[in-house]
């Protein structure tokens, strides 16, 4: 059944109809299948253009060429219509504020033991003293022979002791800050004042109390004069600017191969004495060995483990919390703005 011209008038009303009537871009997709596709009611128009005869193909052609036209013309404006409010919307919804402050980041922070590093070394720079620092990886020779340690001191074991491949190298992952000491009196005249902080390491377990890469702080001074109660002063100076105006220190008598006389030393800190670390007059021995002459000069030393000074000073009761560098164990001690 062939259509009239009021046929394509209201088929080009419906379509008219439906484009002004599509809200988005997504109907009017719709409308254009509906409405403009080829199974359409004006598609199936033109192509019942071909039944006709030839007079009336060609008037009837103008009507539905016209109506598809102005379908066509109404299509494309709509859709440019619907462009235009598309891209106002998104510019409003998407809109930026960049004049709104961004969202913080969360700062790292120093670890406390380096906290404690920065602050025991203002301490001492606040004495006259410099700071000093030597390699981790350490020739044998100044981790024990230059210390007086012997060939078979029982701390110069595998067990005790990571040696270093290949070993004819002779290279330790030093076991304390001591060798700090040796290389600073080969580099440098007396009069010495220094503190040597830094990471050592030992064949020990990961515990509560122990980690086999722990931390220390030595403390040198060569000088003409000096005498075991100036080693006293300084440590209870240290200890006082550690733990408090009122704690107390002890010596105890010791033995370390690099020192004569030795001794331990102790702070009374929340009514117990806690053993801090070793010290003593350093031995001629090793005064000699870096070339210093014992008839002028005289010194001390000490050196003590730093998780067990921020162990006590703040009560943490496991070695994890300091090893295992998590941030909230961290911020608990600031950031380290110091
Ligand atoms: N080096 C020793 C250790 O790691 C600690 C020590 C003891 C250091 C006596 C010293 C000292 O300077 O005089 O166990």
């Amino acid at each position: 059944m062939s259509s009239t011209p009021g046929d394509i008038a209201s088929i080009v009303k419906s379509a008219l109809n439906a484009i002004k009537g599509a809200s988005d871009l997504a109907a009017i997709k719709l409308v254009k299948i509906e409405h403009l596709g080829d199974k359409s009611a004006l598609a199936k128009a033109s192509q019942s253009l071909g039944s006709l005869a030839p007079d009336q193909k060609a008037e009837f052609g103008k009507i539905v060429g016209a109506g598809k036209a102005e379908v066509n013309s109404a299509f494309e404006a709509r859709v440019t219509q619907l462009e235009l409010e598309r891209d106002a919307r998104v510019l409003v919804e998407e809109r930026v504020d960049v004049t709104l402050p961004a969202s913080k980041l969360p700062k790292g922070g120093l670890h406390p033991l380096t906290i404690l590093t920065n602050e025991i070394s203002d301490l001492f720079l606040g004495l006259g003293y410099r700071v000093a620092e030597g390699p981790e990886l350490e020739s044998e020779w100044l981790n024990f022979d230059a210390l007086n340690i012997p060939a078979d001191h029982p701390a110069r074991t595998m067990q005790d002791t990571f040696f270093v491949e290949p070993l004819d190298a002779k290279l330790v992952l030093r076991t304390h800050t001591s060798p700090v000491q040796i290389r600073t009196m080969l580099e440098n005249k007396p009069p010495i004042y220094v503190i040597c902080p830094g990471r050592t390491y030992r064949a020990d377990e990961l515990d509560a109390t122990h980690t086999p890469v722990f931390s220390q702080v030595e403390g040198l001074v060569i000088d003409r004069g000096i005498t075991m109660a100036d080693l006293k002063g300084t440590l209870d100076y240290f200890a006082q600017a550690m733990f408090g105006p009122d704690v107390k220190t002890r010596l105890r008598p010791s033995f370390f191969p690099f020192t004569e006389p030795s001794a331990e030393v102790d702070f009374f800190f929340n009514g117990r004495w806690v053993e801090w670390g070793g010290c003593g007059m350093v031995n001629p021995k090793v005064l000699q060995v870096c070339g210093i002459d014992t008839d002028e000069f005289s010194g001390f030393a000490f050196g003590m483990g730093l998780e067990r000074t921020l162990m006590v000073r703040h009560g943490i009761t496991d070695m994890h919390d300091i090893v295992e560098g998590d941030i909230r164990f961290t911020k608990a001690f600031g950031l380290g703005g110091r």
